[in-house]
């Protein structure tokens, strides 16, 4: 976001209610209802969160206890047992949604799939009989690393049948990163494919596995997807195609339930350490957020067809394309490739090809359909589309009212949704048609979140003042640890507060307690809606030959929100060429995903350091943006390395 954007924000003072007509056919249709239902679940939360657990779970044995708060660690609904998938599938077998879609799938190439509720329980059991007979046993992990594609919804649903924890590996991550993931979580299955459709050429999605596994040891099998039909090396005794597999596969299978806090899965995510973070969710607390939040932040309806843009290998993916939307019993409109394939009008064209009725999608991908210009909207009808959401990183009020308008025709209300992988599900929104929006503002907190935002020493501070933003009081959906790293866990979310979790954003909130998010202000970095630690970057350029040193910096861009600029010294002798800036670019391709790729690489005799050596990032931003160098530098040992990187590009 540039500056510009920036003050615009703050003046932005229009505030949009929610037509009479959507609010008469919503879940919470108006202001004081969402007022009565929050008052009751910030006061009484034990009583709040047993009664929606009783409503909105399936479970086989009742739980004794809601909440267990030792800080930072929590249980929620002790003595409970339930099967995550039953809540998702079997539950539905029996009642009119038995055969409605409970997956529309089109892929890359065009090709269109619809697989029923009764059909995808169907493929579930069967996956879940193949798991086990592979030896997989509750609690094993297994990697997913698959295109979006319904056999990866399907991957993650058997895992949770058999208790298995899944650990879904987006498919733009590197082999290195695979490899690193397969190994602190000690997967020892990896389900896959050959490859998937993206711009219409082939990621070799196999070919990465198999280079991961040459230095993932705890790997024993892996079963691959046809998907793409391009060739590849099946290993004997490993290896096995799912449809092989399928053969035989009974397709009946009786889930076991599982405790509660059974734990679900393990998905990595950037912190400002060099080592990814494995945030675990549990079962019951993971679900009953995804379904509750999904039930009133969407406004779901039988007949709604519900499309997420997000990849199921982040936590969109895993909330709000799977769980929260099957507990539910909707319709998932599932894309496997780009927006701009064949045309940069293929989102609009499916919306109307499919009917779609929600659209769940993030300020990067708006800004692009922006730029790539309205007459790829115009040509479309969009009449089917009836609420609209956004997440990923803050929109723009710009973006925002062109989305609105572009997009929803001046009809649909949009839902700006904050949360964080770690917090399971969305934690600030507008439910559409109780709380007015206000463009650029995530709003209110949904039930049971109370977020504050306060100055360093943890006090809360005066409306309308920026601050870092806390949550106050544990939720079902919250984190639980990090996996094989408990320390960590209570370090990195309990540690600057104690007590309390820390989100790692600045925010502040108006007159109206509405919340307005601004960012990260920690070392990690939202580049295009990804997350990417700045830690994470400098650790894999610290292990190319020709580096000294290097740091990552964050630069406003109109289109990513924020551009990765990394700063490198190199060793003596090492010319500094733009050859060499490119495999510095490839390297961190190598080493984490072309996704984390930076926009620009720039040469330093030497970077600016504190007395005791500490990089001084502040003022590598301030340069990267081309702004003048402000502030404090007096703790800054040496002055003219400053000048040398101003000099410098
Ligand atoms: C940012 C994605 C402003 C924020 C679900 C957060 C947002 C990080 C919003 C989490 C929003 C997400 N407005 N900022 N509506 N949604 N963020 O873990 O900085 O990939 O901490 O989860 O994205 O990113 P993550």
């Amino acid at each position: 976001m540039t500056d510009q954007t920036i003050t615009s924000v703050s003046r932005e003072s229009r505030i949009f209610k929610p037509s009479a007509e959507f609010k008469s056919q919503a879940n919470l249709g108006s202001y004081e209802a969402y007022r009565r239902l929050y008052t009751e679940s910030v006061n009484a939360p034990d009583k709040f969160w047993s009664k929606q657990a009783k409503e909105h779970l399936v479970w086989r044995k009742p739980f004794k206890k809601t909440l267990q708060w030792k800080a930072p660690h929590a249980k929620w609904f002790t003595g409970g047992k339930l099967n995550v998938s039953e809540n998702c599938l079997d539950k539905h077998l029996g009642t009119a949604r038995e055969n409605k879609a409970a997956i529309i799938f089109e892929g890359e190439p065009g090709d269109v799939r619809t697989i029923t509720y009764r059909q995808l329980h169907f493929h579930v059991c069967r996956l879940a009989h193949i798991l086990e007979n592979s030896g997989i046993k509750a609690g094993d992990r297994i990697a997913i690393y698959m295109p979006m594609i319904p056999e990866a919804m399907i991957a993650m649903l058997a895992c949770a049948r058999i208790g298995a924890v899944h650990t879904v590996i987006f498919g733009g991550f590197s082999a290195e990163a695979i490899k690193d993931r397969l190994n602190d979580c000690q997967a020892k299955l990896v389900i896959t494919a050959d490859g998937g459709w993206r711009r219409g050429k082939i990621v070799e999605l196999k070919a990465n596995v198999d280079k991961a596994l040459y230095g993932a040891p705890s790997v024993q099998s892996v079963l691959v997807v046809k998907r793409t039909g391009n060739e590849v090396n099946m290993v004997e005794g490993r290896d096995t195609w799912w449809k092989e597999a399928w053969e035989g596969a009974p397709n009946k299978h009786t889930a076991k339930a599982f405790d509660s806090e059974h734990p679900l899965f393990i998905l990595y995510t950037s912190g400002s350490t060099g080592k990814p973070k494995g945030v675990l969710h549990t079962s019951a607390g993971y679900l009953l957020g995804a379904k509750l939040s999904s039930h009133y932040i969407f406004d779901l309806k039988e007949n709604d067809r519900y499309f997420c843009s997000a990849d199921i290998g982040w936590i969109t993916g895993h909330s709000y394309v799977v769980y929260g939307l099957l507990s539910n019993g909707s319709t998932v409109f599932l894309y496997e490739g780009a927006p701009n394939q064949p045309e940069p009008d293929r989102f609009w064209q499916m919306i109307d090809r499919h009917g779609i009725t929600i659209l769940y999608t993030a300020p990067t991908a708006i800004r692009a359909f922006m730029r790539w210009g309205d007459n790829y909207v115009t040509r479309h009808k969009l009449d089917s589309l009836r609420l609209l959401g956004s997440v990923g990183e803050p929109i723009s009020p710009e973006a925002w009212r062109w989305y609105h308008k572009m997009i929803g025709k001046g009809r649909c209300p949009i839902v700006d949704t904050w949360w964080q992988t770690e917090t399971g599900s969305i934690m600030i929104a507008p439910i559409p048609g109780a709380i007015p929006a206000k463009p650029g503002s995530a709003t209110l907190p949904f039930f049971g979140i109370v977020p504050k935002i306060v100055d360093e020493k943890g006090k809360e501070v005066p409306r309308g003042t920026d601050g870092k933003m806390i949550i106050t009081k544990p939720w079902p959906s919250m984190l639980r640890t990090l996996w094989g790293d408990d320390e960590r866990f209570k370090k990195a979310y309990f540690g600057d507060y104690p007590g309390v979790y820390f989100t790692g954003d600045g925010a502040k909130q108006d007159k109206d307690g509405y919340f307005w998010i601004s960012g990260r202000v920690d070392d990690v970095l939202n580049i295009s809606g990804h997350r990417i630690g700045t830690a994470e970057v400098e650790a894999a350029l610290a292990t190319h030959p020709s580096v000294a040193e290097a740091a990552a910096v964050g630069r406003p861009d109109d289109l990513k929100g924020s551009a990765l600029v990394v700063f490198v010294s190199l060793k003596t002798g090492i010319a500094a060429d733009d050859a060499l800036k490119e495999a510095l670019r490839a390297h961190i391709g190598r080493e984490i995903g072309s996704f984390a790729k930076p926009d620009a690489v720039r040469f330093a005799a030497g970077l600016p350091k504190t007395r005791s050596g500490k990089i001084m990032r502040r003022i590598l931003k301030e340069i990267a943006a081309g702004r003048e160098v402000k502030g404090d530098t007096s703790t800054l040992e040496d002055f003219s390395v400053i000048t040398a990187l101003q000099q410098e590009d």
